[in-house]
């Protein structure tokens, strides 16, 4: 679904990306994991066509995104469901507004647009809360939102940000259920990037961690829970 081959990106001195390797399989969860500021979000940006690498080349569903124009790059990223980190609605509008915001730029019917929002929203079991603002929502209500607008086009890969940061253990395992039945039922990918032990033990078929700017060490969840390297073990202690 999406490879990632030497990918290098610096600013200045700050070597951020130094041959950064991966790929996401047909259907799976493939967890990142790696320390704040290690160059996750900057991997992303790069994957997103936001952000220029220096070096690299990176292909979802087949395209070489660094070689894509504009219109190219938009056609692709409707393609991609993106959760952001901390919700990131918008505050002034409803809840329908936000799930109608991806939407906008899609030439489809308004009614259309109504059965996907509903779609969208009663997967993640909120359809009561269509016409609230995010301010009179909770933490875990804001991000079944978010989650609801990142499928709301059914996309084939979908990447989190921090999925579960931020909310308490209960409702991270209500988001942790909710990202597993959404890729069951739309037999997604998805890359989630966290820093959650829990949630990446529940999710992922496989983990990536992310240090000095490489991939580091690759493997299952019981693989790299277990291994003797100091700086593995430290995410899991
Ligand atoms: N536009 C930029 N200009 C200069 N430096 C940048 C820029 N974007 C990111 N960086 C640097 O790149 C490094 C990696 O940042 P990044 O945001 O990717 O970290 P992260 O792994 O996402 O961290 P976190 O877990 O805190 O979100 C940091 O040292 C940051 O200062
Ligand atoms: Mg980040």
């Amino acid at each position: 679904m999406l490879r990632i081959q030497d990918l290098k990106k610096h600013f200045g001195d700050n070597h951020v990306l130094n041959g950064f390797n991966m790929h996401l399989n047909e259907g799976e969860n493939l967890v990142i994991m790696g320390k704040s500021g290690s160059g996750k979000s900057v991997m992303i940006k790069c994957l997103m066509g936001l952000m220029q690498p220096d070096s690299g080349e990176i292909e979802i569903m087949g395209e070489r995104v660094l070689d894509l124009e504009q219109t190219e790059l938009d056609q692709l990223r409707k393609k991609i469901g993106f959760l952001f980190q901390g919700s990131a609605l918008y505050d002034s509008m409803t809840v329908r507004e936000n799930l109608e915001f991806p939407l906008r730029k899609q030439n489809i019917p308004q009614k259309e647009k109504d059965t996907l929002v509903h779609e969208a929203l009663e997967s993640v079991g909120l359809l009561d809360a269509i016409e609230l603002l995010p301010s009179e929502l909770s933490g875990g209500m804001k991000r079944r939102v978010a989650l609801a607008r990142a499928i709301i086009l059914h996309p084939k890969i979908i990447i989190y940000d921090e999925p579960t940061t931020g909310l308490d253990p209960i409702t991270a395992k209500e988001i942790i259920q909710l990202m597993r039945d959404i890729q069951k039922t739309h037999g997604s990918s998805a890359l989630i990037i966290t820093h959650d032990v829990d949630c990446s033990r529940v999710i992922a078929d496989r983990m990536v961690l992310l240090i000095d700017g490489i991939n580091y060490a690759e493997g299952s969840f019981e693989e790299l829970s277990s291994s003797k390297d100091e700086k593995i073990q430290a995410f899991f202690k």
